[in-house]
């Protein structure tokens, strides 16, 4: 990577800088520096959670500075960092802030909520190279951005879906085609905020009121999708890296199936068995929406598989809360594949052995609460688990992920829940 000086940088820093600043002039980069020295390689992550952690410790295995950016103090990416900066994500003028005093040379977004018009102006002013492209954000923050690109641009099988503005709006698209049984989900949501299933009319007004009290945004704009009565739902994990041909390539995961409780994850495994058909059609279907996103770096490719029909619903341009399971079953992780990626550095997906995650959730609304049982879940054969160190506990918050392997994903996923299920919080 060759790097230009800035000697004269005029913004009040966020943080003590303690060297010079930098900007990356070429496509990829070609060497990583030393951290904390002027030949640093820097990256900035927006958003710190539990899988921006797991890709910051990845990084830092690699000897990359990097800088942890959340809403809230000791995110869990803060505690594995150089540094961190608490800001409002969402708010262009300490977005950009952040950035400009940091200077890095990659800024990954970890979460949906972020002010993305300041990553395409950070990437056409060349400040900084936003993963896996501004557009990309752009794009999947939105349900809109990402259904219309899928179903309308590239063609691929969706739910039947209407884009609705007020009530009225909600009752003409379900009587105009959609129908019962639906799900209807504000477009600035995620982890299933604001989302219900309606199946018949009594449900309408409900799930109306709920999808505004609940989404991101305080706009009144709701998509309804017909019911896809699925056999089983799989993430994708698609990788673009730099191949041996020098160039972006596109790298596929062993499929990941996995139980959704309200529109969040319980339990996840690898491999998921599915016919050489459905197995085609997913990997195209993924190559296509991930090429339209462009960039590098890996993306969670969500769908729902009945016989060899396969329905695209989401993808998320960045590591999948589905995917820690590969902690356990990949060579290297879906964090270490970011990581890679997005240095522009050689990936391998190869599956190391089957395995299965189950989510540790809080179970009591505390601060600092503590752990039991931690002895008895690692005693679980073949059995380890991560505990995220969020500050605060709540009763649905994800706190930490037991992950096991086994001969098959059967006895990996009883292990998984059983190791899950020792590991108590209580009250610190
Ligand atoms: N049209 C549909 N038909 C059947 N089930 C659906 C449909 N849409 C969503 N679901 C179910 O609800 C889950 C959550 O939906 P979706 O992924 O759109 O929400 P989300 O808020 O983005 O969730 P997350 O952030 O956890 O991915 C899906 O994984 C699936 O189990
Ligand atoms: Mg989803």
């Amino acid at each position: 990577m060759s790097n230009r000086q800035i000697s004269s940088y005029h913004l009040t820093p966020l943080n003590q800088l303690t060297h010079p600043l930098t900007i990356m002039t070429t496509n990829h980069l070609s060497r990583i520096g030393t951290p904390l020295s002027p030949s640093a390689t820097k990256v900035l992550f927006l958003g710190a959670g539990e899988l921006g952690k797991e890709v910051v410790i990845a990084l830092q295995r690699l000897g990359v500075e990097v800088i942890a950016v959340d809403r809230y103090a000791d995110a869990p990416g803060m505690q594995v960092a150089h540094r961190s900066h608490v800001i409002t994500m969402t708010d262009p003028v300490a977005l950009r802030a952040v950035i400009e005093a940091e200077r890095p040379d990659l800024v990954v977004p970890e979460i949906e909520a972020i002010a993305t018009s300041v990553l395409a102006d950070i990437e056409r002013e060349k400040i900084a190279e936003v993963i896996p492209t501004a557009r990309a954000a752009q794009l999947t923050m939105n349900r809109e951005g990402i259904r219309r690109l899928a179903a309308e641009e590239l063609g691929l099988p969706t739910s039947k879906y209407v884009f609705a503005n007020s009530l009225e709006e909600l009752q003409a698209a379900i009587d105009g085609g959609i129908g019962f049984p639906c799900i209807v989900k504000p477009v600035m949501s995620s982890s299933g905020k604001g989302q219900s299933l309606l199946r018949g009319q009594q449900d309408v007004q409900t799930a109306w009121d709920y999808a505004l009290k609940s989404g991101r945004v305080k706009e009144a704009r709701v998509i309804v999708e017909g019911f896809v009565d699925f056999e089983y739902e799989i993430t994708q994990l698609t990788v673009r890296a730099i191949g041996e041909s020098g160039n972006v390539e596109t790298f596929f995961c062993e499929p990941i199936g996995h139980v959704q409780v309200s529109g969040d994850y319980v339990e996840s495994w690898q491999p998921q068995i599915m016919s050489p058909v459905a197995l085609e059609r997913a990997r195209d279907m993924a190559k296509k929406v991930t090429t339209a996103l462009g960039g590098r770096g890996i993306f969670g490719v969500e769908l729902f598989i009945k016989g060899d029909d396969v329905w695209f619903s989401e993808v998320s341009p960045r590591p999948h809360d589905t995917g820690l399971v590969t902690l356990a079953t990949q060579r290297q992780s879906e964090f270490e594949l970011h990581a890679r990626a997005i240095l522009g550095l050689p990936v391998n997906t190869e599956l190391r052995r089957p395995g299965a995650s189950a989510v540790i959730y809080g179970g009591l609304a505390e601060k600092g609460i503590a752990f039991e049982g931690v002895a008895k879940a690692l005693a679980v054969p073949e059995s380890d688990i991560r505990l995220f160190g969020k500050p605060e506990s709540f009763l649905k918050r994800r706190m930490g992920v037991a992950v096991c392997n086994a001969d098959d994903t059967d006895e990996a996923r009883r292990r998984a829940k059983l190791a899950a299920s020792l590991v108590k919080p209580v009250k610190g």
